[in-house]
């Protein structure tokens, strides 16, 4: 207890607060971002901040002491701090935003008199204990929580628990599930509709209870370390999520081919089936990028081997896949097989880069190839020793890695907590370098393929922390082929990219158990957006491709997988703000609509951007599929039909259809449909316009290099509007510096209602359809006029 303050001090932007028994800091980082620490946490060099990017030199704040009452006020925020460092934030009107609960925890009384339940294997919940560190906010009644990762359950956690705790349980995931592969100790918060954000920064076993115990209060703990935390403001929950990622880092712009269709399978176990898939695709003329490589392609399952006899001449299958167009990404995990005289296990011990028991003996836990040592990602000469050793895997031309099990998992129970580490010269133990073991192994994977490689390196990590994203992509672990499990994808995707996890995906199909045709159809049709398309499945399981049911099924999942081709351009232009804005592809209704309390609670629906509304069918034989329509006027995609938003409406689904709704003064670029993405020259962009006013920035770069950082990229900017008797539409080309201009525009135009098209004031021809008028121009056009009939 930190009992009362005695005295403070202003040092730069940071105000030292000495209490009776505790010296805490505030330090203003930016007028709404304020972090708050123990003094102990002073000199700990935090695993998600690396390189925050606000400028706080010169910013404007006062303190002032009012009867034992400490105020600061930044050009945001009015912060009150009191006796045992309770801490009220409230906006400049002095309306309370978040508050530190000033009574006692009351958890509610758990009713058990004896173990009676568990003899039948009942699992009762645990209490939860009282931590080192812990902080209780207040929860008003209109309060919603969002983010931290991904958690089973819903979109809003209100009234769930959860623990972070990196943990791999390949049971089906469902709702009572308190941890599962990450650990993004990062929440949103809707108090009403403003939102604020949360980020405890701390690596320890951590706890979440979003007013489970007692609705008066949210609960935060952790086992060990010490307090720091973050306060972020808003009002917008976009301006929180910028925020957060300016601390923790934004998605950077992938390799374009990362957005294209993914196939996977644990057990495609030799050269021959790897073949025999990637031929199927183009026979069967289903769009595919990337074809992985399981454990399955290793020798003995000792990471960066391969199997020269089940494999046989890799590096020839690799150019032969890649002369068809195929990206080929292999897994690797961190367990390594302890072997004599193989020479990473040799390497890795030379070097003393393995975890140790307490007297400095290598740590040994099983994991596939049987006993392993692993390697310790805390220490950067062990990071840039793993990095290096993927070159190999390059220079026989695997383009991206795949990392898995890096909770870490292990066979033979889990990692004793007293494990040790050595964090650059410190000891540090399995209880604090757990939950960033993941991250730091993505890291130097990451770090590892950018020594050598001149393209953004592209990662997928099962396990994370808080910043992960600026080194990889994630997917959600094992799923298994439950609708439940389709249902889950949706809220847990959204949250994954409140969190900052924006390039994230489910394995398509589900991993486990046993897809059904309709199932693995809907699923298609749910990921047409999600940034990582992966369809992957577990040995023994079903087989999963798009072609292993019935024809129709075939015919409607690629139906899906080119409508995701055709997005390409779109799915890229939002990565390349979200490298600006931090914001993810997919996101929840209310991020647009903040003040939409029917978006608060919406599980299955999404926005891909901002104007493009997802309501996949998740429900196995639904027919007809309620949507609800947010503010404004929407287009269904398929029929055209306008739909006045605010409002719920009923869209019949079979099976062959998605509801899918575009904005009304949207524009939305498409590119033609291709079997990989590459394959043709893209010279021509089309451009879906939905009339109404609107603009539209659309970004090209050569997808694949780093030339963009020296400004080689070109900016288009669309802009549309719409008076008496005409629309308009100007090109604005803001940037360019990239060679490959468009040479033409294909316009899509959703009114028929138009007589007469010009284009820089010469009147050009038209195709009429049903929806829409169609028609081409020049690359170099400035300004198109419609005029209306
Ligand atoms: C883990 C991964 C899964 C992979 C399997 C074999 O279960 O989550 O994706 O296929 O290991 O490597």
């Amino acid at each position: 207890m930190a009992a009362k303050l005695k005295d403070y001090q202003v040092e730069n932007n940071q105000i030292k607060l000495v209490y009776e028994s505790q010296i805490y800091f505030i330090k203003i980082i930016e007028a709404g971002v304020i972090q708050l620490f123990e003094a102990d946490y002073k000199d700990y060099n935090s695993f998600a901040v690396e390189d925050n990017n606000f400028n706080s030199a010169e910013l404007d704040f006062e303190v002032e002491n009012k009867k034992g009452k400490l105020i600061i006020t930044t050009a945001e925020l009015i912060i009150e701090i009191k006796n045992d460092f309770k801490v009220d934030f409230y906006d400049l009107d002095h309306n309370p935003i978040s508050k530190d609960y000033s009574k006692k925890r009351d958890p509610f009384i758990r009713r058990k008199s004896s173990n009676i339940a568990e003899e039948e294997g009942h699992k009762l919940q645990e209490e939860l204990k009282n931590q080192p560190v812990e902080v209780l906010k207040e929860i008003t009644a209109e309060e919603k929580f969002y983010g931290l990762g991904d958690r089973t359950g819903h979109l809003n956690k209100k009234g769930y628990s959860y623990q972070l705790w990196n943990t791999d349980d390949p049971s089906p995931h469902v709702e009572s599930f308190e941890v599962l592969y990450k650990s993004i100790p990062f929440i949103l918060g809707l108090k009403g509709d403003y939102a604020y954000g949360l980020f405890f920064d701390n690596t320890f076993r951590s706890y979440f209870d979003f007013g489970k115990e007692n609705d008066d209060y949210f609960y935060y703990a952790a086992e060990g370390g010490s307090l720091n935390y973050y306060f972020i403001n808003g009002p917008s929950a976009k301006k929180v999520i910028d925020s957060y990622t300016k601390l923790t880092g934004k998605t950077p712009l992938p390799q374009k081919w990362t957005l294209g269709n993914q196939q996977s399978r644990w057990s495609y176990h030799s050269r021959e089936r790897v073949e025999e898939i990637a031929d199927n695709f183009r026979k069967k003329d289903i769009p595919c990028d990337v074809i992985y490589l399981d454990i399955d392609y290793m020798d003995d399952y000792k990471v960066f081997t391969w199997d020269d006899n089940k494999f046989k001449n890799m590096k020839e299958m690799i150019e032969n896949l890649h002369q068809k167009g195929f990206k080929v990404v292999t897994i690797i995990d961190p367990g390594v097989k302890k072997e004599k005289g193989y020479q990473v296990y040799d390497q890795c011990l030379e070097n003393g880069f393995y975890l140790t028991d307490q007297d400095g003996i290598p740590y040994v836990n099983e994991v596939w190839p049987g006993e392993c040592i692993f390697p310790d990602f805390i220490n950067s000469d062990c990071r840039a020793w793993w990095g290096n050793n993927h070159q190999k895997l390059l220079e026989i031309g695997i383009d991206g890695i795949w990392n898995d099990m890096n909770e870490p998992a292990s066979f033979n129970g889990p990692l004793p907590e007293d494990v040790r580490f050595d964090n650059d010269g410190q000891k540090m133990e399995h209880k604090e370098a757990h939950n960033i073991y993941g991250h730091l192994m993505s890291k130097s994977t990451y770090e590892g393929i950018n020594k050598v490689s001149n393209k953004r390196p592209f990662v997928i990590t099962r396990a994370s922390y808080a910043g992960t994203q600026k080194y990889s992509t994630f997917w959600t672990g094992d799923n298994h082929s439950l609708w439940q499990h389709l249902r889950m994808a949706l809220p847990m995707l959204m949250n994954m990219g409140l969190s900052g996890l924006s390039f994230s995906g489910t394995d398509i199909g589900g991993f486990g158990s046993d897809a059904t045709a309709e199932l693995l159809t809907r699923w298609y049709q749910a990921s047409i957006f999600t940034p990582l398309f992966r369809n992957h499945s577990s040995i023994g399981s079903r087989d999963q491709e798009p072609w292993a049911f019935k024809q129709e099924v075939e015919e409607i999942s690629k139906k899906y997988i080119k409508l995701r081709y055709k997005f390409i351009p779109y799915l890229y232009d939002l990565l390349w703000q979200g490298k600006k804005t931090g914001l993810p592809v997919m996101r929840p209704l209310f991020l647009h609509n903040q003040s939409d309390s029917n978006t608060y609670n919406l599980n299955d629906q999404f926005l891909a951007g901002e104007n493009i509304l997802m309501a996949p069918v998740v429900q196995q034989g639904q027919k007809y599929r309620k949507v609800y329509l947010p503010d404004g006027k929407w287009l269904d995609y398929w029929t055209g039909e306008e739909h006045q938003g605010n409002n719920y409406i009923l869209k019949e689904s079979p099976l062959d259809t998605l509801p899918m709704y575009i904005k009304k003064g949207s524009i939305i670029p498409n590119y033609e449909v291709q079997n990989y993405i590459g394959e043709k020259k893209m010279d021509e962009l089309k451009l879906k316009i939905y009339p109404g006013e609107g603009d539209y920035l659309h970004y090209q770069d050569d997808g694949q290099s780093f030339a963009y950082r020296e400004g080689e990229f070109n900016l288009y900017k669309f802009i549309q509007e719409e008076n008496d008797q005409s629309y308009e539409v100007t090109l604005d080309l803001k940037k360019q510096r990239y060679d490959e201009l468009y040479s033409s525009f294909k316009i899509e135009f959703f009114n028929t209602k138009i007589d007469e098209v010009r284009v820089d004031t010469q009147k050009i021809d038209f195709e009429k359809g049903s929806q829409s008028i169609l028609f081409n121009i020049d690359g170099d056009f400035s300004k198109v006029e419609l005029i209306k009939a």
